[in-house]
């Protein structure tokens, strides 16, 4: 069967910085709580005028195109994991493909919150694998900022704005995406969702009064599901693939919560070394987790190398994804 192969990782990430002595001054909160209960430090934030998360992924796909020798013509499909899209429609994915001079593509968005970007890039590997597409971007962009509510300590303290973005082609060898498990849980948005702005409840004064235009969380509640899920999840792919705990080189988690990322690692029986974790530097970046984790950890990678990708979010959406890494990161000097 033809299977799919990562060929190059990018990532763009704003300059400006929110860190947690910023928010102290926003929120009853202290840097102590939020490193001791989330291990985040710091965060982006986008604050380029009239810039939106489409032009953060655009960002990432140009320096994609260009660290690939990739011309944008060659893109057959692009496909854009996001829930702060510009705009309700269109989808971002044909925006970012107009701000990168992609012309022969087509494309759509994916919104599985913080899965999103796993279920693009399984998504994107099936149209590599079914031949009817040879080359793909997958890219994950969120502009988290929009949509956090900086009067609220649950949340404020969590979110980050960044983005990243692979490039799929087929498999020559070997190496490629090799198999994925997923899940979901409707009934999981009663702890996790935007009460309005959507058909349910459009935008109004009174909406925008009560401060529902933003992210609604039960923590503690997400925080249980989260860690059941991903462990599920990775138990599944590792059982389908035949691996075991020592055959696996990296864990690359969605990054929402250090003390998630450690019992998810721990469970999968991996030390923490070859965990990917930059939580610390940039928070929940919901959709680019993933690709800013493969893109800060990449000139580590080697060819051969077992990853085991790992998501939860909201829906509830959950899942694991196997990847034997295709190339040596240290080939590319990103
Ligand atoms: O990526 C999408 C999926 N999302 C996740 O995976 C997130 C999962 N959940 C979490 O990461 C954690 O639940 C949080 C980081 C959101 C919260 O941590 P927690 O340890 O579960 O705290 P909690 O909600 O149980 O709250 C404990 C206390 C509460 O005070 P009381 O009621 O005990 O007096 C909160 O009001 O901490 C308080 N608290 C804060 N205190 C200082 C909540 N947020 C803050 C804050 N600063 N920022």
């Amino acid at each position: 069967m033809k299977r799919a192969a990562i060929k190059g990782v990018m990532g763009y990430l704003p300059e400006d910085k929110l860190t947690n002595t910023d928010l102290e001054k926003l929120v009853d909160t202290t840097d102590e709580w939020i490193k001791t209960r989330t291990g985040i430090s710091e965060r982006r934030i986008l604050k380029k005028e009239g810039w939106a998360s489409s032009d953060m992924g655009a960002e990432a796909v140009k320096g994609l195109l260009k660290k690939t020798n990739t011309s944008p013509d060659e893109i057959d499909l692009l496909i854009c994991a996001t829930v702060t899209a510009d705009m309700v429609f269109p989808d971002n994915a044909n925006t970012i493909c107009n701000k990168s001079g992609i012309n022969n593509a087509f494309g759509f968005d994916i919104n599985a919150a913080c899965s999103g970007f796993l279920y693009s890039l399984t998504t994107g590997a099936k149209f590599i694998e079914s031949g009817m597409c040879n080359k793909v971007i997958v890219v994950g962009t969120d502009m988290m900022s929009s949509i956090i509510d900086y009067t609220d300590r649950t949340t404020c303290v969590l979110f980050g704005d960044g983005a990243g973005a692979i490039l799929l082609e087929a498999s020559t060898d070997d190496t490629g995406i090799i198999n994925s498990q997923f899940g979901g849980d409707g009934a999981g948005s009663a702890f996790l969702h935007m009460k309005a702005g959507g058909s349910k409840k459009p935008a109004t004064v009174e909406t925008v009064m009560n401060r529902e235009h933003f992210v609604y969380q039960e923590g503690r509640s997400v925080f249980k599901y989260a860690v059941k899920g991903m462990a599920n999840s990775i138990n599944t792919v590792m059982k389908r693939s035949g691996l075991n705990a020592e055959d696996i080189n990296w864990v690359v988690p969605h990054q929402a919560n250090l003390r998630i990322i450690n019992s998810v690692a721990s469970s999968a029986g991996v030390p923490l070394e070859q965990v990917m974790i930059n939580i610390h530097k940039y928070g929940n970046t919901t959709s680019g987790t993933l690709p800013l984790c493969l893109w800060d950890y990449e000139s580590q990678l080697k060819k051969g190398d077992n990853l085991i990708l790992t998501a939860f979010g909201g829906g509830f959406t959950w899942g694991a994804t196997h990847i034997k890494w295709s190339y040596d990161g240290s080939d590319f000097s990103s």
